[in-house]
């Protein structure tokens, strides 16, 4: 049974008024059959992604990530951790193993990126990071002058040559720095440190954020075999088994695959179920045409497919008595965050009169109910077409692995999915009803992009450990 039904009671909401706000929604609610198409298109696109040739066209890049093995648990040490995402840029001092078995962050530190280097040059960027390293060194006089191996977490499509080889494929979320796509980012980071000239850095491990948040789950749960983002951009990468990878030699094992999930319907995919606002959305973005997927689900998006829709229905004079104001005909202004507030159980309705005031506009209490519907609606359509995408996986190792029933483990991370009040529950409602034989379980992974990076290094350690045995 599919929970597409939206739960809000609408007091006191003209019964004319709110069949026109429904007709308005009624492009973004996605019936069982249409998201069951969605499963079906993304397995044959996952499947144009692996192949050998023409991959390169895929919209689904199934990247490999030379992670061979998740955590067994054995693993020991002290590693940094860069973790370049979202929004900021964070360094941590990670340790494997040795507390209670754990892996603990010791220390960590937030550096902000200002929006000129986000869009900057590659120099500054990276000239940026090494600094951010730096201040942190400067504060931990124990780990100056030794060399810690380092995971380097760098959030966007890599075509991996090797663990420590990573080309930028393009620019995703943010971010647009001259000269990086097409090159190295780990010798990026290397030629900065190398131009600070303070410190040295010892062997570093590239990971895609979502191999860091399974990496990290799997320390402690070792069925713990996807990982998935679902904050300012989304995407998962899985345990994929060699034979499988076909752009990558040898056939035994696994190696995980990052998916770059976002960029599904970046060859018109997803025409049928993309609405006018989702292409305006877009076109107003900094990468039009691309990751066409995300921009329907992710953290940098939803807050904007809701404004526009609340400025149509403003605009059709079902809210607001019509009347617009600056702040929500200005891009951007309505924040993801704001539906998580308004769509809290209690306290929503009250968050959204006080969410509306702000931005200028004169609100009823009919209103805010039925900007909530809105909320609802939009991030009920993000959770359901994650759950699809996920479904997709999980079948997939299902089939892979040749067994009837599969219970795997999803190391989860991001804002959207760790905020919002039940965007988790709709989403394991969907993935129930969309992949019947897989028994999924969450796990939300705290730092986990940070940690991960380091748990990879640990286990890249650990397995050459135990090849000289
Ligand atoms: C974007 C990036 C991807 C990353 C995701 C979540 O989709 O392209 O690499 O994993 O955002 O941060």
């Amino acid at each position: 049974e599919m929970n597409g039904d939206v739960q809000v009671h609408l007091e006191g909401v003209p019964a004319e008024v709110l069949r026109q706000v429904e007709v308005c929604l009624q492009p973004f609610k996605l019936s069982e059959n249409q998201l069951k198409e969605v499963t079906s298109w993304l397995k044959r696109d996952m499947n144009h992604g692996l192949r050998k040739h023409r991959h390169k066209n895929a919209a689904v890049k199934m990247l490999p990530t030379f992670v061979r093995a998740t955590p067994d648990g054995t693993e020991r040490g002290d590693f940094l951790a860069l973790d370049l995402g979202g929004t900021n840029l964070r360094v941590l001092h990670v340790s494997v193993g040795q507390e209670l078995q754990r892996v603990v962050t010791m220390d960590s530190q937030i550096c902000e990126i200002p929006q000129n280097i986000m869009l900057g040059t590659g120099e500054q960027l990276f000239d940026h990071l090494a600094q951010c390293l730096s201040t942190f060194l400067d504060t931990k006089p124990s780990l100056k002058g030794k060399t810690l191996p380092l995971g380097f977490t760098f959030s966007f499509p890599c075509e991996q040559k090797e663990i420590d080889k990573s080309i930028l494929i393009r620019w995703t979320k943010g971010f647009n720095c001259s000269g990086v796509e097409g090159h190295d980012v780990v010798q990026l980071l290397r030629d900065a440190v190398l131009r600070r000239g303070e410190y040295d850095i010892g062997s570093i491990a590239m990971v895609n954020d979502t191999v860091g948040t399974m990496m990290s789950c799997g320390y402690g749960d070792q069925s713990c075999e996807i990982g998935m983002i679902i904050g300012t951009g989304t995407n998962a990468c899985y345990m994929e088994e060699m034979k499988n990878v076909k752009r990558v030699e040898g056939e035994d094992g696994r190696m995980c695959i990052n998916t770059e999930w976002g960029g599904f319907g970046d060859d018109g995919a997803l025409s049928s179920i993309q609405t006018e606002t989702d292409r305006q959305v877009d076109r107003k973005s900094l990468n039009p045409g691309v990751h066409i997927f995300e921009k329907m689900i992710s953290g940098m998006y939803l807050g904007e497919v809701v404004r526009l829709v609340l400025v149509k229905l403003t605009q059709q004079k079902l809210l607001f008595d019509g009347q617009l104001s600056p702040d929500l005909l200005s891009q951007g202004k309505f924040e993801t965050r704001f539906i998580s507030e308004i769509e809290q159980e209690d306290v929503g309705l009250d968050k959204a009169q006080v969410i509306l005031t702000e931005l200028g506009l004169k609100a009823s209490p009919v209103d805010c109910q039925l900007v909530r519907l809105v909320c609802d609606t939009l991030s009920t359509r993000s959770a359901q077409l994650c759950a699809a995408a996920l479904a997709t996986i999980a079948k997939r190792i299902r089939k892979n692995r040749g067994l009837d029933h599969l219970k795997t483990t999803v190391g989860v991370d991001g804002t959207v999915y760790k905020k919002h009040p039940n965007f988790s529950k709709m989403l394991q409602d969907t993935v129930k009803v969309l992949a019947p034989k897989c028994d999924i379980k969450l796990l939300i992974s705290e730092d986990g992009s940070g940690k991960g990076a380091a748990m990879v290094t640990a286990v890249a350690q650990r397995l050459a450990r135990q090849s000289r045995l």
